[in-house]
């Protein structure tokens, strides 16, 4: 199997996947996420095929949908085993799968190649602005949490454990971890394009916050 070919193999896999999501994690972000880390490489350099696969399978094994993070990880090596990528090239792809996710505003990321980099800077562009905001939502809608209590504080997580088991507002998500994003984005393209994306969400929490208290 040529490049071109094990790609759009893994396309059908991630489609058939993620099939009927309603988080936020369909195949429209994927694309979207595919999409933005091929422009990012086209200024920022990096392994094309190491990208895009990285991309394209970033959430099929994500740990909100498993019972263990290494269960995921799983399903996605057997998937790659089915193709003949070799092995050195494999071990990069589940490397940058694995390290992809914001796990808490005190947990440091640990992204050392440029694909993953790439790849990470995609996957939280996708996170912040318009589609952030609708992401979020939808997110929050679907695992029952409220969409906004004054009373209910915003907590900032220093380990992935504390993170994942938090149950705040999806408003308190903006300052758990959106609002954090711009400034845990590695390549200055990615960068340029999340600082608008940021001032759009933090005009959308005042105008929110203004309706909230009847002020507009
Ligand atoms: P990553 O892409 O870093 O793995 P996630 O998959 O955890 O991040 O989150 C992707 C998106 O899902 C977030 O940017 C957000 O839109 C939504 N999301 C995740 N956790 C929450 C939450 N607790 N409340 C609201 N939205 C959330
Ligand atoms: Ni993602």
């Amino acid at each position: 199997m040529d490049n071109k070919e094990v790609i759009n193999k893994t396309i059908d896999f991630v489609k058939d996947k993620l099939r009927g999501d309603s988080s936020g994690h369909d195949w429209w972000h994927i694309y979207r996420v595919w999409n933005m880390s091929k422009k990012l490489q086209e200024k920022e350099g990096g392994n094309l095929f190491i990208i895009e696969m990285a991309a394209l399978l970033h959430d099929v094994g994500d740990w909100k949908f498993h019972e263990k993070e290494e269960e995921g990880i799983d399903i996605i090596k057997n998937w790659l085993d089915q193709s003949d990528i070799s092995e050195s090239v494999k071990i990069r792809i589940v490397d940058i799968i694995s390290n992809v996710s914001f796990k808490g505003s005190g947990v440091k990321d640990k992204m050392e190649s440029i694909e993953g980099k790439i790849v990470q800077d995609a996957d939280r562009i996708d996170a912040i602005g318009a589609i952030g905001v609708a992401r979020t939502f939808a997110f929050g809608g679907k695992f029952g949490n409220p969409m906004f209590d004054p009373n209910v504080k915003v907590k900032m997580h220093n380990n992935f454990e504390e993170y994942k088991n938090s149950k705040g507002t999806t408003i308190n998500h903006f300052y758990e971890k959106l609002l954090l994003l711009k400034d845990r984005i590695s390549t200055n393209t990615a960068k340029q394009i999340a600082r608008e994306r940021h001032s759009y969400m933090e005009n959308f929490l005042k105008q929110f916050y203004d309706e909230w208290e009847s002020i507009k």
